[in-house]
């Protein structure tokens, strides 16, 4: 920013605050919850102020913003440094942080206390762990610790190895069956919502009706009680092929390509900045600098 302008003024009534309970009350009442990634202030302004329900500080900004192939490197650091600008911005979605690759592979006490840093220094209100019924007793304990927990499972991007690539997974009965118990383990544990990620629709469908807790699908159909995209997505920022399931709603990446080059036009030609984009001297100040630098000229 240049001269430093400052925030533009808040609302005085702010929306209240969306929370766990809030996802609840939408499902039993069958109305969609909205969720999409953010990974920094401006973003995050303009998807809280949008009034979606929930921003996900996503483990996809190791791609998105960071340039990594995949989510494994990024780290809890990493994480937290862009989790705690989201929260500067966000005033009233639910702001959930993603646990990264390693930060709750170890122990109960590794993920408890990577946890509390998403909650103490970040500003989050929830974070999000890949897995099933294997991180039940993990989910547990962090919901027992007062640190609401968002489970996922389906095509869990941490597990790309084990994998074997990004796969839709839950295509046979017996991978249908291991996911409705994972989703159930995960609920008795605690776990406020779920999200589902690649997997069929109509499995995603029966999982949404077997829980009581709120699903949130993404590559999962229409039938989960809410939906989620990453942000860089929706506007052609990924500069990678778009997976089936992404719906485009703008094209930001032409817009700063555009914009950038009629910039660097401008600057090129000197017609950027004009005399009315400039700063000027008082008239007097004006009228002696112009006396100095005649006499300057002429020594
Ligand atoms: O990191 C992320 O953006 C996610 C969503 C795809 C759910 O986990």
């Amino acid at each position: 920013m240049s001269l430093a302008q400052p925030r533009e003024s808040s609302p005085s009534a702010l929306p209240p605050r969306t929370t766990a309970h809030t996802l609840q009350l939408k499902k039993q009442s069958g109305i969609p919850i909205t969720a999409l990634t953010a990974y920094d202030y401006p973003t995050a302004r303009l998807v809280d102020e949008a009034g979606i329900d929930v921003i996900l500080v996503g483990d996809s900004l190791a791609m998105a913003v960071l340039g990594y192939d995949n989510t494994l490197p990024v780290t809890v650091d990493e994480m937290l440094h862009h989790a705690r600008a989201v929260s500067r911005a966000a005033r009233s979605a639910f702001l959930v942080g993603d646990m990264p690759y390693g930060s709750y592979h170890s122990s109960i006490e590794q993920a408890t206390q990577n946890a509390v840093r998403f909650i103490k220094e970040a500003g989050m209100a929830a974070v999000k762990i890949e897995g099933g019924a294997n991180r039940a007793d993990l989910v547990e304990h962090l919901t027992s610790s007062e640190i609401p927990v968002v489970g996922h499972i389906g095509l869990t991007p941490q597990s790309l190895h084990r994998m074997g690539g990004y796969r839709v997974q839950g295509k046979t009965v017996s991978a249908m069956k291991t996911l409705l118990s994972d989703a159930l383990a995960l609920q008795a544990a605690g776990a406020v919502a779920i999200v589902l990620e690649g997997m069929p629709r109509e499995l995603a469908a029966s999982i949404t009706r077997g829980l009581t807790i709120p699903t949130i699908g993404i590559g999962a159909g229409p039938d989960c009680d809410g939906q989620i995209l990453v942000f860089h997505d929706l506007f052609n920022l990924a500069f990678s092929p778009a997976a089936k399931f992404v719906r485009r709603y703008g094209d930001a990446a032409a817009l700063f390509r555009q914009g950038i080059s009629r910039y660097r036009e401008d600057v090129s030609r000197r017609t950027y900045p004009r005399d009315d984009e400039s700063y000027h001297l008082p008239r007097e100040a004006a009228e002696t600098s112009s006396r100095h630098e005649a006499e300057l000229v002429k020594a």
